[in-house]
């Protein structure tokens, strides 16, 4: 195939992403909610935050775990791939002190984690930018830690994600993962869900082909856990706080906009037929 054309592909699929995961009006709605409970934007602590910023399953215990299977320390430097509105950035930027890059396709998420950073106070640690995971702005061999969550659903060229993640790593470097798989032979999604309006920007792996991609490029596993039945009872768990009206209302169905409802029942409906799996899983650069 013709390079302009995949590079054109590629540009169309991107814009579509970023369309989906941009309301347009994000940190409007943000104060809004905040305000409604009580809350000035201005005087929010981070765990005003916590149910609002991580967008993957399992919340902030999911980031707890992915974070505390690496050995980061005050001099890390390590890229959050994917970092949305920033909540895996903070956590990590709060809590060992060091340098945090998040990079993310969609500007509207990236200038909110900007403005939610420095509000908490934190952005002389953390840098967002705006960017493609397939062709990142940043030197070779830069980062200690590569950090990802429910990032790499959208993007279609794995080869060239996990190439790149090579690159900006230092030798003896670790990717950290969190993210969805679809299991061999699952019949279709149904749509829309929480990464995906249509099956047009879903772009899930099996989990062993993602995995000897990463192998193949020189990446060694060294942890690996199956979370599925955890994220499985997590969702069983906000849907009923959600059915109790007991979510607060800065919470992740505001980020996933007016259809959040439908798109977590899909989601869910998705897990309890095995279509997909969730795994967390660390790799050490060669
Ligand atoms: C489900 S959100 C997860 C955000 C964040 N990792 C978290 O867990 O809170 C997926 C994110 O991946 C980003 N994304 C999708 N495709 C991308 C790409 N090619 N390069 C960089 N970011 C991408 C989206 O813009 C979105 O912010």
């Amino acid at each position: 195939m013709n390079r302009s054309y995949i590079q054109e592909e590629v540009s169309f699929t991107n814009k579509s992403v970023e369309k989906h995961y941009s309301p347009g009006d994000l940190m409007d709605k943000i104060i809004k909610v905040l305000k409604t409970s009580g809350k000035d934007i201005n005087s929010i602590t981070p765990d005003d935050l916590i149910p609002l910023e991580e967008l993957h399953t399992r919340g902030r215990e999911a980031t707890q775990q992915l974070t505390g299977r690496l050995h980061i320390d005050e001099n890390s430097n390590v890229l959050d791939l994917g970092s949305g509105i920033g909540g895996t950035s903070r956590f990590i930027a709060s809590k060992y002190r060091c340098k945090v890059t998040g990079l993310d396709l969609t500007e509207e998420f990236v200038s909110t984690a900007r403005e939610l950073t420095r509000i908490l106070g934190l952005d002389q640690y953390v840098t967002f930018r705006k960017g493609d995971a397939t062709r990142m702005p940043f030197e070779n061999r830069e980062f200690d830690f590569v950090v990802s969550q429910h990032a790499q659903m959208n993007i279609e060229n794995k080869k060239k994600l996990v190439s790149e993640i090579y690159r900006v790593l230092e030798p003896g470097g670790f990717y950290a993962l969190h993210d969805i798989f679809i299991n061999a032979g699952s019949p279709p999604l149904d749509f829309p869900l929480p990464w995906a309006s249509t099956s047009s920007i879903s772009f899930l792996a099996e989990w062993d082909r993602y995995k000897s991609l990463l192998e193949q490029c020189g990446m060694k596993p060294v942890a690996e856990e199956d979370l599925t039945q955890a994220s499985v009872s997590w969702m069983n768990m906000m849907a009923e706080k959600a059915s109790r009206q007991e979510l607060p209302p800065a919470s992740l169905p505001l980020v996933l906009g007016e259809d959040a409802p439908v798109k977590l029942k899909n989601v869910m409906k998705a897990m309890h037929e095995n279509k997909l799996r969730i795994i967390q899983a660390v790799f050490q650069r060669d």
